[in-house]
């Protein structure tokens, strides 16, 4: 018994050494361990050893199977190492990588976080509303009869739920000061929808940043100084700025407020870029109501209001003389800005 198990072991390791592929290797296993396999068959016949040899023969068997699985281990690590050599032939695995297109954030994308950073180091929260509103915080609450042309069918996509698409991100002002008492300063970057013909300066969906700051003594100069501070430090200290009387039912006095946009081989034009104004007692009165206190009382708060295009502000940034380009997403003018 003890020759034949040197023996299996002998023939075993011979045969894993001389192994040419993973094939014949598993053939060699198979002989030696599997169920038919010599050192198993050899196994078996432990039950009719000799109760006295029993112990020896079996460390005999154990040392066997031991040899002959490290033996197996070790051939296929080397069958493994030979098979990946042979697969890297011809390749330089040493190579840098070649590199990956990258994509890049939209040139909307981009202004609006520099627009959204100026801001929020003057004190501007970053605020947020629904795109799909109801007449309440997009028109009445904002001073905005029933009578308006803005709430015209016209004018704005209403659902059969009689919600719209909010036709400008001024309601976050409503939604904002019925949440939070004063003083309050929020800016909140959104779209907004219009039932306008699309052409060279409009959008049918389009990009606003609104900003509204309310507290105690708010005054035209804040307005006009905050402003002018934001655009000189989005477009340059040298940036000129004009702001034009309006009316907006929600502020008074109200402004719009325009840039020049200054391109090379144009002539100068004047682009407007903002809404804005100081917030409307009625306004204050509105929201009040709807929050059942006095917090946001007209005469004990001012404020000012501002909601500025993305588009057109990107249009100044980057001398874009079409607002279209800036929703066609064709490559070859998205890469400019990468
Ligand atoms: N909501 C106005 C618009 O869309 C802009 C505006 C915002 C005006 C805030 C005044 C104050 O045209």
């Amino acid at each position: 018994m003890k020759d034949q198990i040197l023996l299996v072991q002998n023939d075993a390791l011979a045969a894993i050494a001389a192994a040419p592929d993973a094939r014949s290797l598993e053939e060699a296993r198979v002989s030696v361990l599997g169920k038919k396999g010599s050192l198993t068959v050899l196994s078996a016949g432990m039950k009719d050893v000799p109760p006295a040899e029993k112990g020896e023969i079996g460390q005999l068997l154990n040392s066997a199977r031991t040899a002959i699985t490290a033996a197996l281990d070790a051939k296929q690590a080397d069958l493994q190492e030979i098979a990946d050599r042979a697969a890297l032939v011809g390749i330089d695995p040493t190579l840098p990588a070649r590199a990956l297109p990258a994509g890049a954030v939209h040139p909307l994308t981009l202004l609006r976080e520099r627009a959204v950073g100026i801001l929020r180091r003057m004190g501007f929260a970053l605020a947020d509303g629904p795109e799909i509103e109801d007449e309440f915080h997009c028109f009445d609450a904002l001073n905005t009869p029933a009578d308006h042309p803005a709430r015209n069918a016209k004018d704005t996509f209403y659902f059969d739920s009689g919600k719209l698409l909010r036709t400008h991100t001024s309601s976050v002002q409503i939604r904002m000061m019925e949440k939070c008492a004063p003083p309050l300063r929020i800016t909140a970057p959104g779209t907004a929808y219009r039932r306008d013909e699309i052409d060279s300066t409009h959008l049918s969906a389009f990009h606003q940043l609104e900003g509204l700051y309310v507290d105690t003594d708010v005054s035209l100069p804040d307005l006009k100084g905050t402003l002018e501070a934001f655009l000189r430090e989005m477009f340059g200290a040298d940036t000129a700025v004009r702001f034009r009387p309006h009316f907006f039912p929600f502020t008074e006095p109200s402004f719009e407020i325009d840039v020049k946009l200054e391109v090379k081989g144009q002539a100068p034009r004047w682009i407007e870029v903002a809404g804005c104004g100081m917030v409307d007692p009625a306004v204050f009165e509105a929201v009040c109501q709807s929050r059942k206190d006095r917090a946001y009382d007209p005469e004990k708060v001012t404020g000012f209001a501002f909601g500025m295009g993305l588009e057109r502000l990107a249009m100044i940034q980057w001398g874009i003389r079409d607002i279209r380009l800036l929703i066609e997403n064709d490559v070859r003018f998205l890469r400019q800005f990468a």
